[in-house]
């Protein structure tokens, strides 16, 4: 098969390096990629959003799978035009993306279909919406309606905070149109994991479990970010969790979809709150997690071009998914600066010391090829993910790799994965 994947980060890395394992894909193409991308596929210079020059391409090179990896694409409707034109491809339609692309219509769904998360309110005036600040305290949190880069949520310890927050989205329109709505939702304290499935619309398979790591500095400090290292599994979703999680989120889920006349093929990525033992929803997702699909991906065993494409031809029940017995751990390093301003075009020092290892996987997220060499082109830029048969030694490998890699100005946390480690 002839294979195609959108998108440059990590996720796609990963992506591009478990799908060139399957003895199914004889080549693959990657749009735009990144450096390390290139390596594995041909990498082409279509932009992500340029619907109309992948659908070209897809034809012309008679690509027999399309995976998007981000969601921009897929809320402004790229499967809808590969599929009126009959070209596999994996992801939402526009309908099903809108999970992703409109908090406003996913909390309202969860809200319809009895899916438990935040309290929440939507506001259209900016007047509204700080009297309602004013009148119910903080903590709060404050979203922008549409896409923002992950930019667009702010967790408010005071109420100061939270009218800041709210005149960065409603007033000076830092994320444009996505800010036209905001939702003032109940702040919810408890741990946070990734639970992402395949479904077809019919059949449902969950993918292992994931831990996330959002925010900047160790301990959870400083601003958030896309997310800065993840593990899997994570053992908070113990398997009673896990039920409980299908039960109260991803059957009403899907049953909502479906009774909405939604059907959607791709990835569901849950972003969970643990509170109490209980799981709540803080976002839906249309796609893989960056960097969750690193270590998650580097635990599949079976073929993920097999899963795939069974998921856009509505067979996924023919799928059957298995797992490594181990654990990994993905440690994300960042340019200077970063999630603000960051710097880019600062070479990259040993990346050879890990090539052509079984147990680590150096994944690119914004790098880029300069006269021949690898340097920075992005705020992440590498994710280092390691296999090990704990997650001790999974993270003690990660970090070890990690020290051999040098760039000017980079930073990454040094906690990533003790979460896990202090759990029984
Ligand atoms: P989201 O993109 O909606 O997942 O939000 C990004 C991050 O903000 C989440 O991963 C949480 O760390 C935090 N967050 C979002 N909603 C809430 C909430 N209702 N209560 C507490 N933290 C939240
Ligand atoms: N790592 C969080 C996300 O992909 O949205």
């Amino acid at each position: 098969m002839k294979v195609l994947v959108i998108g440059s980060g990590g996720r796609e890395h990963a992506l591009v390096w478990k799908l060139k394992q399957s003895p199914k894909v004889d080549v693959i193409f990657c749009t735009p990629g990144n450096a390390g991308i290139s390596e594995l596929a041909e990498c082409l210079d279509i932009k992500a959003d340029d619907i109309d020059a992948l659908l070209n391409f897809a034809k012309y090179e008679w690509i027999d799978l399309t995976v998007v990896g981000p969601e921009a694409p897929l809320t402004a409707g790229i499967v809808d035009a590969f599929v009126k034109e009959d070209r596999r491809i994996f992801g939402p339609d526009a309908s099903g993306a809108r999970l992703e692309g409109s908090k406003v219509f996913a909390k309202d769904f969860m809200l319809k279909y009895g899916i438990p998360s935040a309290e929440y309110k939507t506001f259209t005036s900016y007047i509204h919406a700080e009297e309602y600040i004013r009148l119910k305290g903080a903590p709060v949190v404050i979203k922008a309606d549409g896409l923002a880069a992950g930019k667009g949520v702010f967790v408010c310890e005071t109420r100061d905070e939270a009218i800041d927050a709210l005149k960065v989205i409603m007033k000076d329109k830092a994320f444009g149109p996505a800010g036209n709505k905001v939702l003032i939702e109940q702040c919810l304290k408890g741990e946070e994991a990734s639970f992402m499935v395949l479904t077809d619309g019919k059949t449902v398979l969950p993918l292992a479990t994931s831990q996330d790591h959002k925010r900047i500095y160790d301990n959870d400090k400083g601003p958030n970010t896309g997310g800065m290292g993840a593990y899997s599994p994570a053992p908070v979703i113990t398997q009673n969790l896990e039920k409980s999680v299908m039960k109260s989120v991803i059957e009403p889920l899907i049953k909502g979809l479906s009774r909405e006349g939604i059907n959607y093929r791709g990835v569901i990525y849950a972003g969970l709150m643990i509170c109490d033992g209980k799981p709540f929803v803080l976002e839906f997702n249309c796609r893989f997690g960056d960097p969750e699909a690193q270590p998650v991906l580097m635990r599949l065993d079976s073929d993920l071009c097999e899963a795939l494409k069974a998921t856009t031809e509505g067979k996924l029940k023919d799928v059957k998914i298995t797992w490594k017995n181990d654990v990994s751990v993905c440690v994300v390093m960042t340019s200077k600066g970063y999630p603000g301003p960051y710097e880019k075009g600062d070479k990259i020092i040993g990346l050879d010391s890990q090539k052509n290892r079984n147990d680590v996987v150096v994944f690119h997220s914004g790098t880029t090829l300069k006269d021949g060499e690898v340097v920075t082109s992005g705020g992440r830029v590498l994710g280092v993910t390691a296999r090990g048969q704990d997650v001790k030694t999974a993270k003690e490998k990660a970090y070890e790799a990690v020290e051999k890699i040098h760039f000017k100005g980079m930073h990454y946390r040094k906690d990533i994965a003790d979460k896990a480690i202090e759990k029984p």
